[in-house]
């Protein structure tokens, strides 16, 4: 099945590699929060990182419709990502992120609607939904480290 418009496997191919380093942003924290002694946050990283892989999977299943694939990482290596080694710094590099993937998911999902491709329009908004929660914890996050601070974050943690 071809695209509806070869632009949208340009933005295709663009979310999918902040896809991967989305990822890899998230299991890198993962770990860090882990080797700090702080598991809940470890496995709320984790739990994110599952989600960008969900969603980089879905990008690839599109492109792979379309006879397409993301661009290979000689082309676009993954930007280095995840070295913050304390918890505030991992949060405040995670939201910058998250926004730019709701920018760019908007204006994908402005780009089918131009191009009438509605059923690439929804896999784009389920993935929108999930960077808007993401944004959401991070900044439920850093509320309440604000308020009690980082050295009891992890315990007031749901
Ligand atoms: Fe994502
Ligand atoms: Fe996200």
């Amino acid at each position: 099945m071809k695209p509806r418009s070869t632009k949208l496997v340009t933005i295709l191919q663009g979310l999918y590699a902040d896809e991967v380093r989305a990822e890899a942003q998230y299991r890198s924290h993962a770990s860090t929060a882990l080797r700090l002694g702080l598991p809940k946050l470890d496995a709320q990283f984790t739990e994110r990182a599952v989600d960008e892989s969900k969603h980089r999977d879905r990008l690839g299943a599109r492109l792979a419709l379309w006879g397409e694939g993301p661009l290979p990482f000689a082309k676009n290596p993954p930007a280095t990502t995840g070295t913050e080694t304390d918890v505030e710094p991992m949060l405040g590099a995670q939201l910058p992120l998250e926004m730019s993937a709701i920018e760019a998911y908007e204006a994908g999902i402005l780009a089918c609607l131009a191009a009438g491709d509605n059923d690439t329009r929804d896999l784009l908004a389920e993935n929108l939904h999930d960077e808007t929660d993401h944004v959401g914890e991070i900044e439920t996050a850093l509320g309440l480290i604000k308020r009690i601070g980082a050295d009891n974050f992890e315990q007031a943690m749901m």
